[in-house]
């Protein structure tokens, strides 16, 4: 009696291996998302997170040349303003001469190909680190999708390829695509961070950009729960990105990343755009952590998990692995 199938045969070596791999990564399928600090030769790296930067415009137009030669075709930017810029408006958010806005023109500039996808949410202007503007302790929906059309507007103007709101408000989509329609800007497209989950997976970006949640001489919501997803729900991530699907997003998004996998099957199956992924700060934390002390491979397990996003039905992964990634698929 002999097996009837024997499956191992088509893993006898790598040569088969590769011919009938069902996925694959290049650097193409990366964003990288950056942090960009005010001020003119600025580079401090993110405690938690090795190897990533708060840069001021020029480290970050350089590093934007890298990324563009190594194959990388995408940029998501989050900037870190002075606390003297921030208030409960946001206002700060759509000066045409904001530091979010200089960055757009400067990368465009410099490498007009790159995709660059600002970040739209208030937290980073928002003395609260909220997402939204606060009235009597509660983020309110309708004045800050408002404020998210202006944001949107002005990035717009400075020449961003696409938007991409992480707020989370209602509404936010459909109100963003018809400011860009009616100001001319048919081909800017929206990324939707669709299923955004309320994450503790965020916590080393909340310290790259100093945007955690707090209280300022008003009591606040302690938590991004009453906007953010909740992690024991997966309908309710398809209903949010069908919403947005309808409401004129180009591409949905989930985030985090790897403990979302089935999210982002789901996903896939039910919408007909693209689907990315974000591998959050928390995720690259975990990674450099454990293989600093040697308790994990950190190459192995970075590609393990930029395929595995990608097998479960990732277009896009933006990820803090994006340079080094390209550069081990480019040997
Ligand atoms: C906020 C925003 C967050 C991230 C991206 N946009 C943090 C939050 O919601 O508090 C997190 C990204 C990461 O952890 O890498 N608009």
């Amino acid at each position: 009696m002999f097996p009837l199938r024997r499956n191992r045969r088509l893993r006898t070596n790598e040569s088969i291996r590769s011919l009938v791999r069902e996925t694959s990564l290049s650097p193409q399928d990366f964003m990288f998302p950056m942090f960009v600090a005010e001020g003119s030769n600025v580079k401090t790296e993110i405690a938690s997170m090795p190897g990533i930067y708060r840069q001021s415009i020029d480290g970050t137009v350089k590093e934007v040349k890298e990324l563009w030669n190594l194959g990388v075709k995408a940029v998501n930017i989050y900037v870190k303003v002075s606390d003297t810029l921030k208030d409960n408006t946001g206002k700060e958010a759509w000066n045409k001469d904001g530091l979010m806005q200089q960055t757009i023109k400067a990368i465009k500039d410099a490498v007009p190909e790159m995709i660059v996808m600002p970040d739209v949410a208030l937290d980073p202007y928002s003395i609260y680190g909220h997402d939204g503007i606060i009235e009597d302790g509660q983020i309110i929906n309708d004045a800050t999708v408002d404020a998210l059309t202006r944001m949107s507007l002005s990035h717009a103007q400075a020449g961003a390829d696409f938007v991409a709101p992480s707020d989370m408000m209602d509404g936010r989509v459909e109100a963003i695509r018809m400011v860009l329609e009616e100001e001319g800007f048919h081909n800017v497209g929206i990324m939707s961070y669709s299923a955004k989950y309320a994450s503790a997976f965020y916590g080393p970006f909340r310290d790259a950009l100093d945007s955690a949640p707090k209280e300022s001489g008003m009591e606040v919501p302690k938590d991004k729960k009453t906007y953010q997803m909740d992690y024991a729900n997966r309908i309710e991530a398809i209903k949010e990105a069908i919403d947005d699907v309808n409401e004129g997003a180009d591409i949905v998004m989930v985030k985090p990343g790897m403990a979302y996998l089935d999210i982002v099957r789901e996903v896939k199956d039910a919408v007909d755009v693209p689907v990315a992924v974000y591998q959050v700060s928390g995720e690259y934390a975990m990674v450099k952590a454990a293989s600093e002390r040697g308790w994990l491979d950190h190459d192995k397990i970075m590609m393990e998990q930029l395929m595995c996003i990608k097998r479960a039905g990732a277009s896009i992964i933006s990820t803090y692995f994006a340079k080094e990634a390209a550069i081990l698929l480019n040997k």
